[in-house]
């Protein structure tokens, strides 16, 4: 094919082509590379929060692209400054016909103020329109939990200075708060105990097999959070119940993996993973953590239980029982509820129990 005076001088002059071609080869790779993540950005980007001291591992990391979402629900939030009361205005209690008589003694303005932005945040437009309105009556003992928050739990809900809850934290304009949850149904009327919480794939798992009624035995019943101990079993005496067994183990960690889905972090934004049962080596967080699950516990007691037979059947879940609280009900999957956004400067009725103070 060729003519011979060239394959005469190829084979007088032999020439090493693949050096050169896996060096173009690279390089043009690279431009290509590199051009691409000019291009695209990098999509797959991680941020990490560093969550304890350098070199322990302990950093809660995360897409950057995911970061960058803010809790959708929190660009909804409205809020209203106060008016500040004057001597002589008139009291709801006589300048509105009909007003809810625990909130009578504001001002007509914040009143109506109050009433308005309640009935915005619970999306129920004929909030205290009506004694035969059981969302009324529910409203009124929400109104002393969101004040007992704000007064009593500080430690939680406003460790920072400037956060704090209102109505509209847990609500988010809907009547049912979302991350609510119940008692877990038995798989049949035949299986009961250990066998009917195990393996199953439930919301209170989060579809793992770990046992299903974490957060009823926790969250409500206030059982001890426990794993094993580093104790040899052989000198302890199991059967007495004071021994955390490999039960309780399993349901600790399902409450620490709903803790984790609930305020979208991982384990080390709490511990140091090399050593669980250290508390000197948690990280601030888990002690405002910690004051959550008495609070949590403290909510579901003293306020929602006790609506038993105030919500209608409909509001109720499988086992009967009232809706239940959660971490999930105010954080909704982030780290701090809306951002840790202000939710009390503008609302001194729902700051504290008592006469509201007015800036
Ligand atoms: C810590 C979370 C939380 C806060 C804060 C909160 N609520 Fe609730 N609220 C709940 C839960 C949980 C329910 C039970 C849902 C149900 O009724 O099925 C509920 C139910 C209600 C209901 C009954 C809704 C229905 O249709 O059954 C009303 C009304 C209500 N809340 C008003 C308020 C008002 C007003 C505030 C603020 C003063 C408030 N809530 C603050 C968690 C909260
Ligand atoms: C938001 C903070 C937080 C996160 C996240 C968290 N924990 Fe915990 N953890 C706690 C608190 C608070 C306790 C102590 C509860 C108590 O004793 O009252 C605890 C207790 C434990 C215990 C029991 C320690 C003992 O001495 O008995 C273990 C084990 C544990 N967590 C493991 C985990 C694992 C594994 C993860 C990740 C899946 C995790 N935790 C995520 C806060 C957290
Ligand atoms: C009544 C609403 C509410 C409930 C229920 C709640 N939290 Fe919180 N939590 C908050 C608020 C509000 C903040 C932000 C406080 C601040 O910034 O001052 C917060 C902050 C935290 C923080 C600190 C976050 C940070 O960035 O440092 C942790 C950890 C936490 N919560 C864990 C929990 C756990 C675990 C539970 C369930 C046992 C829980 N919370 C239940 C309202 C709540």
């Amino acid at each position: 094919m060729l003519p011979k005076w060239y394959d005469k001088w190829v084979s007088e002059n032999p020439k090493d082509i693949f050096g050169p071609a896996i060096l173009i080869g690279a390089v043009g790779g690279a431009v290509l590379v590199a051009a691409l993540l000019v291009t695209w950005g990098r999509p797959l980007a991680v941020e990490a929060v560093q969550t304890g001291p350098r070199g322990t591992g302990m950093s809660v990391t995360k897409f950057v692209s995911d970061r960058a979402t803010p809790d959708p629900t929190a660009a909804a939030y409205v809020s209203v400054a106060p008016v500040v009361p004057q001597p002589g205005d008139a009291r709801a209690r006589t300048a509105v016909p009909g007003a809810e008589a625990a909130l009578g003694d504001l001002t007509a303005a914040n009143y109506e103020r109050l009433v308005g932005q309640m009935r915005e945040w619970t999306g129920i437009p004929d909030l205290f329109a009506g004694e035969e309105n059981y969302q009324t009556v529910v409203a009124r003992s929400m109104i002393q939990m969101t004040q007992n928050l704000n007064e009593n739990w500080e430690g939680h809900v406003n460790l920072s200075g400037q956060a704090g809850v209102n109505c509209y934290t847990c609500h988010r304009g809907q009547p049912v708060p979302t991350g609510v949850w119940f008692k877990i149904t038995p798989v049949s009327e035949a299986t009961a105990g250990w066998a009917s919480v195990q393996n199953r794939t439930t919301v209170q798992s989060g579809s793992t097999s770990l046992p299903s009624d974490a957060l009823e035995k926790y969250l409500l019943d206030g059982e001890t959070i426990a794993v094993h101990d580093l104790e040899s079993r052989v000198a302890q005496d199991v059967t007495d119940g004071s021994s955390p067994t490999w039960q309780n183990t399993e349901r600790t960690f399902s409450l620490m993996n709903y803790f984790d889905n609930a305020l979208g972090v991982n384990c080390v934004f709490c511990h140091n993973s090399r050593a669980f049962y250290d508390v000197g080596q948690n990280t601030p967080q888990w002690a405002q953590a910690q004051l959550a699950i008495g609070m949590v516990q403290e909510l579901n007691i003293d306020y929602m239980t006790p609506l038993q037979d105030v919500l209608p059947p409909e509001r109720l879940g499988a086992q009967g029982d009232v809706p239940k609280i959660g971490c999930m009900t105010c954080h909704k999957g982030y780290q701090r509820p809306l951002g840790g956004m202000d939710m009390v400067s503008d609302w001194p009725e729902l700051r504290a129990s008592g006469e509201p103070v007015y800036q």
